[in-house]
């Protein structure tokens, strides 16, 4: 079955309102004419607004790079789903590993997240992924499976109806080393036979990004393989050339 790619753009903590209309500017000029794949970008939430005013009369959508769990109340310094869909937010990132490491959110609220975000009717881009230990200790299946269970065994399979998925190795993160694309596809595989498991034609749909050192450079290779799906990118999402390089690749690997 025919999946649409999608290349979702993570600036995670960067940026100012003046580097988020000058990007937005940029990659609309880029991506004008270009069909075939999704785009998406995730600037800090303190710029959506300055992202959503820059991104009239475009088709690449906005995102975010994190939600909580509760839509309204007494919990400083959340942001809710509802606050969210109130600037356009389409896709939303969570248990992105920074915020798994940094602010130790667990498989299970991660899955709470997602619980929300299909509640508000908003796209989960559910990050998983193994560090460099278990990587090397050969646990890389069973850890991404441990993460795509919480979601499973509460949602159930249909939860990731519309949903994406995006695999990002810790290990290849922010370090200029990326996964092969044999080594990506291989989890890809595992990952999307893991779904089928409990419904084949969830599977079958379900968009799953690669996420780790995607770049210009390496990009095309990566989407050659049949179960990279689209990129879910870093640094290289904060130059207008860069990451349209990403997209137009994605565009005519998988059309
Ligand atoms: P880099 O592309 O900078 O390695 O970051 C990947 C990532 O974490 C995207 O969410």
């Amino acid at each position: 079955m025919a999946r649409r790619p999608l290349v979702m753009g993570n600036w995670k903590l960067n940026g100012s309102k003046a580097f988020t209309k000058q990007l937005v500017e940029g990659l609309k000029a880029e991506l004008a004419n270009v069909e075939g794949c999704d785009v998406a970008i995730a600037p800090p939430v303190m710029y959506l607004a300055e992202a959503e005013a820059a991104l009239v009369g475009s088709k690449i959508a906005l995102g975010s790079q994190n939600v909580d769990v509760n839509i309204s109340g007494a919990f400083t310094g959340d942001i809710s789903t509802e606050m969210l869909k109130d600037f356009g937010a389409k896709y939303i990132i969570i248990g992105h590993s920074e915020r798994r490491t940094y602010h130790k959110e667990s498989d299970e609220f991660v899955a709470k997240k997602f619980a929300a975000l299909k509640e508000a009717g908003l796209i989960p881009v559910l990050c998983i992924g193994e560090t460099e230990a278990e990587n090397e200790a050969g646990k890389t299946q069973e850890v991404c499976a441990r993460q795509i269970d919480a979601v499973l065994n509460t949602l159930g399979a249909s939860a990731f109806n519309g949903a994406v998925i995006a695999y990002e190795p810790i290990w290849a993160i922010g370090t200029g080393k990326s996964a092969t694309p044999a080594q990506a596809q291989a989890i890809h595989k595992f990952i999307r036979d893991h779904i089928a498991k409990q419904d084949q034609a969830v599977a079958d749909q379900v968009i799953l990004q690669y996420g780790g050192s995607v770049n210009d450079k390496n990009a095309a290779e990566l989407f050659t393989q049949p179960d990279i799906d689209g990129a879910l990118v870093g640094g290289a999402s904060l130059k207008a050339d860069a990451f349209s390089v990403i997209v137009k690749a994605a565009a005519k690997a998988k059309n």
